[in-house]
């Protein structure tokens, strides 16, 4: 009896997977699997009454407190890619190991998805699951499906999917971020009308908001303690009442297609707005320079759905020893649709009033005129290159005899 795991959300694509994985890959028993990660309850009722159609025996794991925690590893590494906070990059691999559990406590010989071979996401969850010893099976992509086959294969097989337009847009939501994409959108010159947002509310009126940090986890709101997963959907609907957290950006995916996709996400803006302000407090000049680039390699590998790599894990170490002192406070304005720090608070501060202070002479022993000696060499090689440059005329830089001019007359 060979049986297959599939990812079910109940679309089109994964409804038509279920009679495909027995027909056309030889599987006797398939079994749905979905794991929430925030989707709106909706998502799972229309997966439920799908399945319960099809006499699928549907799985549904909920892994939002762990794909919480792997937000907040990502506030702590200040991650964005192009803009965008990767509520769906990171969401693939929680979801591809949670799958991976299901399959492996259920003795599945298979695990299989219904993406298609242009995005991201089947990148996402095959290199999780090829990890294992799991057949993988993407049988949109491998048979070349496209929708109008679908759609028709689904009215030939009697299957429960929605013949409509299934939607104007193509939507993907999780606690972090929700993301639009498709139809008219697909157009960069096409503004997005406003009924393309659903966590956010068209930008007006203005509040501030503070958060609380413990070793650069969030832990509280205006003061109030809230675990992970309810704390990011707070923030959520009360920034989002003030349109904070848009982005419309030209995304370049992962095979190099550029594409336009839209985003809402108010609580990762808030959160990541006030993080890097109590950094800025907090961490010195050459941490703060250093860690950009550990942020920025961070962002790329979660786009690419290798949180677990143990590159990942190496850079986790590097910020983790960075946060203890991202410890406090941070106030952000919210207003008209934008987010920015207003207040910031921490006991680790490395900021000396009486030093920065400009009613202050000496302090820590150092006079102010001791500054002197540090003017006079400071830019001591460029003001010399300077002069070297103006007293050795264009011609002669280009005889140097290097035989140099040759080259450049052949290029
Ligand atoms: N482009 C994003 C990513 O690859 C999100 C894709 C979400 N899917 C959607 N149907 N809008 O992470």
């Amino acid at each position: 009896m060979a049986k297959a795991a599939l990812a079910f959300s109940g679309g089109l694509d994964t409804t038509v997977c279920v009679p495909i994985l027995k027909e056309e890959y030889g599987y006797d028993e398939v079994i749905g699997v979905n794991v929430d990660v925030g989707q709106p309850t909706e998502e799972f009722d229309e997966a439920e009454e799908t399945a319960e159609a099809l006499g699928l025996e549907l799985h549904v794991v909920d892994a939002k407190a762990e794909f919480a925690d792997l937000c907040f590893d990502a506030v702590k590494a200040n991650a964005t890619y192009q803009g965008y906070p990767l509520g769906t990059a990171l969401a693939r691999p929680v979801i591809a190991e949670a799958i991976l559990g299901v399959a492996k406590e259920e003795n599945c010989d298979a695990v299989a998805h219904g993406c298609t071979g242009k995005g991201n996401d089947q990148l996402r969850f095959e290199t999780v699951w090829r990890g294992s010893d799991l057949e993988v099976i993407a049988p949109v992509r491998e048979l070349g499906l496209t929708r109008e086959w679908e759609i028709e294969y689904a009215a030939e097989k009697d299957l429960p999917v929605e013949t409509g337009d299934g939607g104007v847009w193509s939507i993907d939501e999780n606690i972090w971020s929700r993301a639009v994409e498709g139809g008219k959108l697909e157009n960069p010159n096409y503004v997005p009308p406003e009924d393309i947002y659903k966590w956010t509310a068209e930008p007006s009126g203005e509040t501030t908001i503070e958060i609380t940090f413990e070793a650069g986890v969030p832990v509280a709101v205006d003061g109030e303690e809230m675990d992970p997963v309810p704390l990011i959907q707070h923030l959520n609907e009360y920034a989002g009442e003030y349109g904070v957290g848009r982005t419309d950006v030209m995304e370049d995916r992962m095979l190099g297609l550029k594409v336009r996709e839209n985003y809402e996400h108010p609580a990762a803006t808030v959160l990541l707005t006030a993080h890097g302000a109590l950094e800025d407090l907090v961490l010195t000049k050459n941490e703060r320079s250093f860690k950009k680039g550990i942020e920025q390699e961070w962002a790329e590998k979660a786009y690419q759905g290798l949180v677990f790599a143990p590159l990942v894990d190496a850079l986790d170490a590097f910020i983790d020893e960075t946060q203890d002192v991202v410890t406090g406070t941070a106030t952000v304005s919210v207003a008209g649709g934008n987010c920015r720090v207003v207040a910031r608070d921490s006991a680790y501060a490395v900021y000396s009033e009486e030093m920065a202070s400009f009613n202050t002479a000496d302090v820590a022993g150092i006079a102010q005129d001791d500054a002197t000696g540090v003017a006079k060499y400071h830019g001591l090689q460029e003001r010399l290159a300077n002069s070297v440059k103006a007293g050795v005329s264009k011609p002669e830089l280009a005889t140097d005899g290097s035989g140099n001019e040759a080259d450049d007359a052949q290029d």
